[in-house]
């Protein structure tokens, strides 16, 4: 690693950070040797209805099982909003802008208070009692926030189903945890065109009985059917209860929400974060990773579909009492300016994103960014997938002007938030290099065997042991979570991710080791959008893997077998595409589709993904040993008829 890929820290911004790198190093040794005496301290960022005397109680070992905080009570809604009420009521909590560019407004916390308190008074006339699933399935509007916070003000557990998910992906994450009601909208809005919500979740909720009530947020004024008994109009029943609400006494451990996520095998699983530990590590990282200082405007452009949105746009800053920014559009709507005129207009200092969507509005050259002044960036941050160093440079040059750090966070659905990230006034960058640890993770790298390997090398990224943030179970299957996780090396968190460690002791993520591919930083399973396509009546077999994709990261490559006496046709093939669309939702529609006469399987009949890969990334020299395959001459065959 020559220096000139170094960028030091700014000492501009390290002057007035929370951490510098000597503050970082005492917070990292403390936290690792001492851990009950840190989080002991760390956790009264918090105010807990009963302060925790119990910090820790972790093993990664047997049955698993992970507590923090375990007899401290508290409400994660009242952290977010009551406890700010004497300080800054009349402060802007959330900043909402709109799809389109003359719609917008700001919510205070008052404002944001009554909001919430109205919609559990609500939830709980329609019968939500606490421990109850409440499915939330809302575009970016404010109300997505309010009905987060109101689930968890009356200790129900929320689980968001991400916008642009079909009613098929939206029924079977409702079944798995059986949600006694649904909050959705009428129509959602991005990128000018709209998104039939309620349409969806009426199509949904035929396949789920458990569902009683559903709550609509009137958005567009769209025409949409509402069933006598089961639907009511959030607008109509918020004026009819009281603006007050008193928030439920919860147990550090009990559920804050459920978010499904993609993995290796089989559907979904839905990962349960409870309420101390997560917001714990929510308002920590959220501090820290972005250097937050009150009065600061902050922006996020996650959705909150994704835990991104939960801890980065809705949890972390408001439990910090920041400014917000929620963003219901697109970047390139109604131009690729889009995201530097919300910046200017809204004053950003803090700005949050994924590398796709930097990567996509690089295509368009530097002027969309440099006709905008951008001058009240300070910190920049990239999450979702690797960022490639020439993505990192322009977002430094162009966008930040060398004048903003970038903190690369890498994290997971499971982590709760950042785990290896850099601190904006304490480390030096290394662009494409997720850096360092925060106080509190433990990452370890391991061979195929579980041995750690030590000093500058590359292996399985583990975590050796546990952090406020960390799921506690799959929902309704500890044994999964078990399996999942802390099978395949013993003792450790396996993260399903590979990484290098440098010379420095930073973290470089090569992606994925596992069956899950990473689509503009959206989590699919290959073994989600396989069950689709063979559900197709032309489908005999399929298997689908990742490739390079420029904008992307990730593309999706589908091999297809067809039926017997099935012609493969390019009309067919759009068919397809267009069935997995409906199916699972437009974020898992294949990018290419190969026609595959057969498959390469072992004699054991199990599926030679490596090959497949390599074929679809267009490394057909370096194919490897196909001798144990069962049928080598498909493996020519696929090579020599590679799409795309
Ligand atoms: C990938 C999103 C490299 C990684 C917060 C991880 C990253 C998966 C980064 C989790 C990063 C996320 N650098 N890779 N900064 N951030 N990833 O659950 O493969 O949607 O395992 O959580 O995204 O995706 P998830």
């Amino acid at each position: 690693m020559s220096d000139a890929d170094i960028v030091p820290v700014k000492p501009e911004i390290a002057a007035h950070a929370l951490a510098n790198r000597a503050r970082y190093e005492e917070m990292y040794l403390r936290a690792s040797s001492e851990p009950e005496a840190f989080w002991g301290e760390e956790c009264k960022r918090l105010t807990w209805m009963k302060q925790p005397t119990k910090i820790k109680n972790t093993t990664f070992f047997g049955d698993v099982s992970i507590k923090w905080f375990e007899d401290g009570t508290l409400n994660a809604a009242a952290n977010c909003l009551d406890r700010h009420l004497a300080e800054r009521g009349d402060q802007v909590a959330i900043i909402w802008e709109g799809d389109d560019p003359n719609d917008s407004k700001k919510v205070t916390y008052r404002e944001l208070h009554e909001q919430v308190c109205r919609l559990a008074n609500v939830l709980t006339a329609q019968g939500v009692k606490k421990g109850d699933v409440v499915t939330v399935y809302l575009p970016m509007v404010v109300e997505a926030a309010v009905a987060l916070l109101a689930c968890a003000r009356i200790g129900a557990v929320h689980s968001v189903v991400f916008g642009g998910f079909s009613p098929d992906s939206l029924a079977s994450r409702v079944q798995d945890c059986g949600s006694v009601a649904l909050i959705t909208a009428d129509e959602g809005r991005r990128g000018g065109r709209k998104v039939a919500l309620k349409v969806n979740a009426d199509e949904a909720l035929k396949t789920c009985p458990s569902v009683k009530s559903v709550v609509v947020v009137k958005i567009t004024g769209g025409d949409v059917a509402m069933q006598p008994g089961r639907d009511v109009w959030l607008h109509e029943e918020a004026a009819k209860v009281p603006a007050t609400h008193e928030p439920v006494e919860m147990n550090a451990e009990d559920p804050l929400f459920i978010l499904y996520t993609s993995g290796s095998t089989g559907k979904p699983k839905g990962v349960l974060h409870t309420t101390g530990g997560y917001m714990v590590w929510a308002s920590f990282t959220h501090q820290y990773v972005f250097d937050y200082h009150p009065g600061e405007v902050y922006w996020c452009t996650a959705d909150v579909g994704w835990v991104t949105g939960h801890t980065y746009i809705v949890y972390g800053p408001l439990a910090n009492g920041a400014t917000t920014l929620m963003f219901e559009g697109v970047p390139n709507y109604p131009s690729t300016s889009r995201f530097w005129e919300v910046i200017d207009k809204h004053k950003v200092n803090i700005f949050y994103t994924a590398p796709t969507a930097i990567r996509a509005l690089m295509r368009d050259g530097e002027e969309p960014v440099k006709k905008t002044s951008r001058k009240s960036l300070r910190i920049l941050g990239s999450v979702g997938e690797p960022i490639n160093p020439e993505a990192w440079h322009w977002y430094d040059r162009v966008v930040g002007e060398h004048r903003c750090p970038i903190v690369d966070t890498w994290w997971q659905t499971e982590t709760g938030g950042a785990l290896i990230t850099p601190l904006p006034g304490a480390t030096a960058l290394k662009p494409g290099s997720a850096t360092l640890p925060l106080p509190g993770v433990k990452p370890m790298l391991v061979d195929g065997e579980g041995h750690e390997l030590r000093g500058a090398t590359e292996g399985n990224l583990c975590i050796a042991d546990s952090w406020p943030g960390q799921m506690r179970t799959v929902y309704g299957d500890h044994a999964r979570f078990v399996q999942t996780y802390f099978s395949t090396f013993k003792g450790l968190y396996f993260t399903g991710d590979g990484a290098r460690r440098d010379e420095d002791g930073y973290y470089w993520i090569t992606g994925r080791v596992d069956d899950v591919i990473n689509v503009s930083g959206h989590r699919m399973g290959t073994a989600e959008v396989e069950s689709a396509l063979v559900a197709h009546q032309a489908v005999a077999e399929a298997a689908v893997v990742g490739f390079p994709h420029d904008i992307k990261g990730q593309g999706i490559y589908a091999y297809v077998t067809l039926v017997a006496d099935v012609e493969p046709t390019d009309a067919l093939r759009k068919e397809l595409i267009t069935w997995v669309r409906k199916e699972i939702g437009p974020i898992a529609a294949p990018d290419v589709i190969q026609w595959a006469p057969g498959l390469p399987k072992t004699r054991s009949g199990k599926i030679m993904r490596r090959i497949l890969r390599k074929i679809a990334a267009n490394e057909t020299e370096s194919l490897g040993d196909t001798s144990t395959l069962a049928d080598p001459g498909v493996v020519t065959d696929l090579v020599e008829n590679r799409a795309g």
